[in-house]
């Protein structure tokens, strides 16, 4: 019954001052895990580590630009220190704008792979190396997209780092279970964060019915959903699960190309 709880285990989180990062640093807590969060937003990050310790777990904020690899590996450093182990390992800054990509410069490909790839990289190997050093084996889990799993025109170098994130999980689930470290991606489709505000009228009936043509439970999801999952996984219920890719998506992998009309509700190929 208690293989669900994350007591004495540690979790350091990449962007976990808002959106899905702050959804996985609450559930974390609330099933007993001590919180690291490393981002650049100092006023969300001392809410949400406030927010953490208001649940009487232990949380630090760690000022950290993911684009910058030596300020990853100095917060993982940190953590390490200040908790005295490392367990978990939330991949999940990262986001996008839309742009062509006959129009996208090199620079603005180079920041998205920084911030959506290389970010991980660096946060893999330090925290890995600190779990292997504490000997506690551990899980990461990385935050990638359903744009990683399907075309994303406008979006075609975040989902190609994303589609990247889910290779490279596969790729350390075989180089790091000899230790004991599980690592898993997730694919959520659309979020309720702020992240995703400045792209969508999240209100508007026009988005709703979009929405409801191909997400089969006709709705957003919630970081808290997205933070169930990553609570599951790291968890003791997981113990045999590693590599895996989970859409946490409401079924909107599932729908791939059927969608819903909104007059009858039947699913179709095709609507003419
Ligand atoms: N929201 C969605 O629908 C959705 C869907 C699929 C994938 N995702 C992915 O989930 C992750 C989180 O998305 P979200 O919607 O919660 O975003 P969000 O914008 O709400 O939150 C992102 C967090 O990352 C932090 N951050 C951004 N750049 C940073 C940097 N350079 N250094 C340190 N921190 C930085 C921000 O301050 C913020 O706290 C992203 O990787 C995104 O690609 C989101």
């Amino acid at each position: 019954m208690n293989a669900i709880r994350l007591d004495g285990k540690v979790a350091f989180i990449t962007g976990g001052a808002n959106g899905i990062g702050e959804g996985a640093a609450m559930n974390i807590a609330r099933y007993g895990g001590d919180i690291a969060i490393a981002d650049n937003d100092a006023k969300n990050g001392e809410r949400v580590a406030a927010a953490v310790r208001a649940l009487g777990r232990k949380a630090i904020y760690i000022p950290t630009d993911v684009m910058h690899t030596e300020q990853i590996d100095s917060a993982v450093k940190q953590t390490a220190t200040h908790f005295g182990r490392l367990d978990i390992l939330v991949n999940n800054a990262g986001g996008s704008r839309r742009v062509s990509f006959l129009e996208q410069s090199e620079r603005s490909w180079r920041k998205h792979i920084d911030l959506n790839f290389i970010s991980m990289l660096t946060a893999t190997q330090a925290a890995a190396g600190a779990m292997i050093s504490a000997g506690n084996g551990g899980t990461i889990i990385n935050i990638a997209s359903s744009e990683a799993l399907r075309a994303a025109p406008g979006y075609a170098v975040y989902a190609a780092c994303k589609a990247g994130m889910v290779s490279f999980t596969k790729s350390m689930s075989l180089e790091l279970a000899n230790h004991d470290i599980h690592v898993h991606a997730l694919a959520p489709d659309m979020i309720k964060t702020p992240g995703l505000s400045p792209y969508f009228d999240l209100a508007s009936a026009e988005m709703n019915a979009a929405r409801d043509r191909y997400i089969p439970l006709a709705r957003l999801g919630s970081t808290d959903e997205i933070g169930n999952v990553i609570v599951f996984l790291a968890s003791g219920m997981a113990s045999y699960l590693n590599g895996l890719t989970i859409p946490v998506d409401g079924g909107a992998l599932a729908s791939s190309g059927w969608t819903r009309s909104p007059t009858t509700g039947e699913w179709n190929l095709y609507h003419g």
